[in-house]
């Protein structure tokens, strides 16, 4: 059989050559996903299927070390014949992936021996998915886990979509594949996330209904033999909507009794069901507030009716009460007081920034802040506000960015490295994945969910670490000649540019949240929606005036720094200390004043005019790099995936240039200076991108014909 498969490879590779070896809809994975309903048996057809070498061993270790997370496994190999090690089938899963990725990486696979834990307990994808369908913030189709074929957009006289209508669940649940769902399964285990919640934060109480419960029994049938645990993002009013209660108040015995009978239910359908995904009082979602009871009093009654059952809370704090002065205070201020309330199966799960996944934020000063309650870190892989995916963007350097404060600042005990012994230690991200040929909308953007799931099984991976082993096993069959290694040190060059390239051109220096309103695609800072609320507007956020630029968060303003551990709040207070990244998000800044930062590898001293513009420049220069980057790896990887990138990275590179040129124009009505002498003069009028509006929803990327007829 292996046999077999290997000459399968050698001929494909023959007939096809290496342009061909792959197209993006195989993502990182060779072969086929095994329909094996056992895990040992889903390990050994990998092997058989993918490894090429001596057969390889398992060695079942029959008692879990005590603290050993779930799915550890050592690897021993000699003469290359391997022996994977683990007391459970899942970790000789993982371990199985983990010897064929070696394989495919070119490392050594002839003698070595080690051991893999994983960082954190669980390891879970996010699904804003609707049961409709759609996918808010979506940008790769639709659902790959609901459907409603009879769901059109449906839009009005302007073209705008009713969104309540596109919420609107169908009555009769569908699931698109279950093939795919395996798929899917596969590919997760393969990198070792082992948990996903199909739906969307902002729930449907009908996914509670035994219809729906149904549907996702059979999903979850499909998915548990690759190691993935299903849990569901519930609707806190639940019991009233389909449970005909009167109230949803957690205090309420009949509101008890309506989850706990629910839970019962579900773990009858789903025996290793995880548990509920909660956002409450939040952008509109009921919650326990709407009945005077605290977020701990909301969680704990859940917690206290999945608890029999081994389940668990993620309680999410993205809360933002319309009434604050300052929205980057305010989960902080709702959550710390409670720290000790939480029953321990809850897990507070806590967005990397304060204000919502920025291309760069200070982290969220709730991390560490809540020493007696469980905390757990929220991603967004989906790329809401790093340029849909048009824009090639690869994150792990912000993740890692993130995990580096969160140890070396917040001292924040999230991984198992941290953690008190068997503590519960969780990761989450909010996926980009659709039912688009690519999953992800295009190919790039697989790296991302890639990275999460790499650095959720080991933090300590570095950025270039796993692009070099995304970059390998996606795009290139043979990096054994010249040109082909050239093109994948410009690959690895491109993506690891890419995250700060985006910083710096749209809001570089701290700035943030300067997207066009709703959609969130393209520059907005002038947009103003008469009535709106002020913390949806950019000019909420950059707050420019003829003094200067930024939201002055320090001790002389909101005083946010002081959430912060008292000598980085010390640091971040100081606006000669405060590092250049964040100045704006902490400090009003002068125009004039002269501040110390780095572009590219520039040091430079100037005013922040200058600093500014400097950056914005530098970003589309990244950009333009990006696509030189790009150029290298024509004919070195399959020509669609080339053709597909290359036209996105010329959408970037416009699309830099229409923010370079808005946030420029723009702040300049306040500073009245001129562009520096190296800042390219602008190409585009204000007045004519103040006037662009996309007429997109939250459930679509903009195509390039409608960038085109309106920038
Ligand atoms: C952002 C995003 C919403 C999402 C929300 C959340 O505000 O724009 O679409 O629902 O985050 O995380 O709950």
């Amino acid at each position: 059989m292996k046999k077999h498969f290997a000459l399968l490879t050698c001929l494909s590779l023959f007939v096809f050559g290496k342009m061909s070896a792959h197209d993006g809809s195989q993502l990182w994975l060779q072969g086929t996903a095994p329909t094996a309903t056992s895990t040992l048996e889903i390990a050994k057809a990998e092997l058989a299927q993918n490894w090429k070498g001596g057969e390889p061993e398992f060695g079942f270790a029959k008692i879990r070390k005590k603290d050993e997370p779930v799915g550890s496994f050592s690897i021993f190999i000699k003469a290359g014949k391997p022996t994977i090690f683990s007391a459970t089938e899942i970790g000789m899963l993982y371990g199985a992936y983990h010897l064929i990725r070696l394989q495919q990486t070119g490392a050594n696979v002839t003698d070595t021996a080690f051991v893999e834990k994983p960082s954190y307990d669980i390891r879970i994808l996010n699904h804003w998915d609707n049961l409709n369908g759609t996918i808010e913030r979506g940008y790769a189709g639709r659902s790959i886990f609901w459907r409603n074929s009879a769901d059109q957009m449906r839009r009005n006289a302007d073209g705008e979509v009713n969104e309540e209508d596109l919420l609107q669940p169908k009555d009769a649940p569908e699931i698109p594949s279950l093939d795919h769902l395996r798929d899917y399964a596969r590919a997760n285990a393969s990198i070792g996330i082992n948990a996903y919640v199909p739906d969307n934060v902002n729930a449907s109480p009908k996914v509670l209904t035994t219809e729906y419960l149904l549907e996702v029994k059979k999903m979850a049938d499909v998915v548990r033999p690759y190691g993935m645990k299903t849990y569901l993002a519930i609707n806190f009013a639940s019991p009233m909507v389909i449970g005909g209660l009167s109230t949803a108040d957690p205090l309420n015995k009949d509101v008890q009794r309506w989850w706990t009978a629910k839970v019962k239910e579900i773990y009858k359908l789903i025996p290793d069901f995880g548990g509920f995904l909660v956002k409450a009082n939040s952008e509109g979602q009921p919650g326990p507030n709407d009945f005077g009871r605290t977020h701990a009093e909301g969680a704990n009654m859940l917690a206290k009716a999945l608890k029999p059952f081994g389940g668990i809370v993620m309680w999410r704090a993205f809360v933002y009460s319309p009434s604050d002065p300052d929205r980057a205070k305010q989960a902080y201020l709702e959550f710390q007081p409670l720290d000790g309330q939480f029953l321990d199966n809850v897990i507070i799960q806590i967005k990397n920034g304060p204000i919502d996944f920025q291309p760069r934020e200070a982290y969220s000063a709730l991390f560490g802040a809540m020493p007696q309650t469980r905390q757990m870190a929220e991603w967004q892989i989906t790329q809401e506000y790093l340029g849909h995916s048009n824009h090639i963007a690869y994150l792990a350097p912000m993740w890692t960015e993130f995990l580096q404060q969160i140890k070396d600042i917040a001292h924040c005990p999230i991984n198992n490295a941290t953690s008190p012994a068997r503590a519960l230690t969780a990761i989450s991200a909010v996926s980009n994945i659709g039912n688009s040929p690519s999953w992800c909308g295009n190919v790039m953007a697989q790296s991302n969910w890639y990275a999460f799931g790499r650095l959720a099984w080991n933090d300590e991976l570095t950025p270039c670490q796993i692009a070099d082993e995304w970059a390998r096993q996606t795009l290139f069959a043979d990096c054994s000649d010249a040109a082909a290694a050239k093109a994948l040190a410009s690959v690895k060059s491109l993506m690891l540019r890419s995250r700060e390239a985006i910083v710096d051109y749209m809001m570089p220096l701290g700035l943030h949240h300067q997207f066009a309103w709703g959609h969130h695609y393209g520059p907005e800072p002038y947009c103003d929606i008469p009535g709106a609320r002020p913390d949806w507007m950019p000019s909420y956020y950059a707050k420019a005036d003829r003094e200067g630029l930024g939201f002055n968060r320090s001790s002389t303003g909101s005083n946010a720094t002081g959430q912060y551990p008292a000598d980085y709040a010390r640091v971040l207070d100081d606006i000669d200390t405060c590092p250049y990244e964040l100045l704006l998000w902490f400090h009003h800044v002068p125009w004039g004043k002269i501040i110390q930062h780095r572009y590219g590898d520039r040091v430079a001293r100037e005013s922040l005019w200058d600093a500014l513009c400097h950056h914005y420049q530098h970003g589309l220069d990244e950009a333009r790099a990006m696509q030189r980057d790009w150029e290298h790896c024509q004919g070195q990887i399959d020509a669609d995936t080339f053709a597909d990138i290359q036209r996105r990275l010329r959408i970037q590179t416009r699309d830099a240039q229409w923010w370079k040129d808005g946030c420029l124009l723009y702040f300049q009505t306040f500073s009245c200076l001129p562009f520096p002498d190296d800042v390219e003069p602008a190409v585009h009028d204000l007045d004519k991108l103040r006037a662009i509006k996309l007429g997109i929803t939250n459930f679509e990327c903009p195509s390039q014909e409608l960038l085109d007829s309106v920038r």
